[in-house]
């Protein structure tokens, strides 16, 4: 196996599967899901944390895929879809997910300055993102069978959770109101 294409490979998979605990964590905060040992504090400094290693790992894949020969992927690409010569629709899948997460990302550093119903509306896109990247790494692999394994896990992992926080979300009592009365409001609205 190459360098450049392990690279290309071990990136994109780390990548991925990051963003889907990204997800599930994020979840996890607005479901207000908390263990004696897994606290808010800890599951929300986690969240943030590893969505920015995911960076990291996205420039693994993105510079490998762009600097090996083998394949023709223009530097364009990785912030401009459909500008790759290679596998054209579905890289551009993976940077609209790219150009979300970056969107993401710079939205919740300023999310003091656009507002909290601003930022929760915004932030609702990392669903799409994590699809985005969920569907390009499905159908942009040439090695399936391992990214097949871990997309469809996270796909499951992801449903349930988000069936689990949608259908029945928590209740949050707002201070000094008894449960029952005005004042308690769902969590994350
Ligand atoms: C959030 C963003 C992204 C994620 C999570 C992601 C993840 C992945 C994963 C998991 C694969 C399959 C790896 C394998 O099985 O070999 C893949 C393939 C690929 N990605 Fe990405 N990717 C993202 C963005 C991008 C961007 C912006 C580019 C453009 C430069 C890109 C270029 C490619 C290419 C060309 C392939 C196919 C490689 C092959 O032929 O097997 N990806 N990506």
């Amino acid at each position: 196996m190459q360098p450049l294409w392990l690279a290309e490979r071990v990136g994109g998979l780390m990548s991925l599967v990051l963003l889907t605990v990204v997800v599930l964590l994020g979840i996890a905060v607005s479901a207000q899901w908390r263990t004696k040992y897994l606290t808010e504090a800890r599951i929300s400094g986690l969240h943030r944390w590893l969505s920015l290693v995911i960076i990291i790992f996205l420039a693994i894949h993105v510079v490998s895929t762009v600097t090996d020969s083998y394949v023709s992927v223009e530097w364009l690409a990785i912030l401009v879809p459909f500008t790759s010569t290679y596998k054209t629709n579905w890289v551009a899948i993976g940077t609209l997910a790219f150009d979300l997460l970056i969107a993401l990302l710079i939205t919740s550093y300023l999310r003091t300055k656009i507002g909290r119903k601003a930022w929760v509306v915004i932030h609702r896109l990392t669903y799409l993102c994590w699809g985005f990247a969920t569907i390009h790494a499905l159908g942009g692999s040439s090695e399936i069978s391992l990214t097949y394994a871990l997309a469809l896990t996270g796909v499951v992992l992801v449903a349930v959770a988000a069936v689990m926080r949608f259908v029945r979300p928590p209740a949050v009592i707002v201070e000094g109101h008894p449960k029952g009365l005005p004042g308690i409001t769902s969590a994350g609205e």
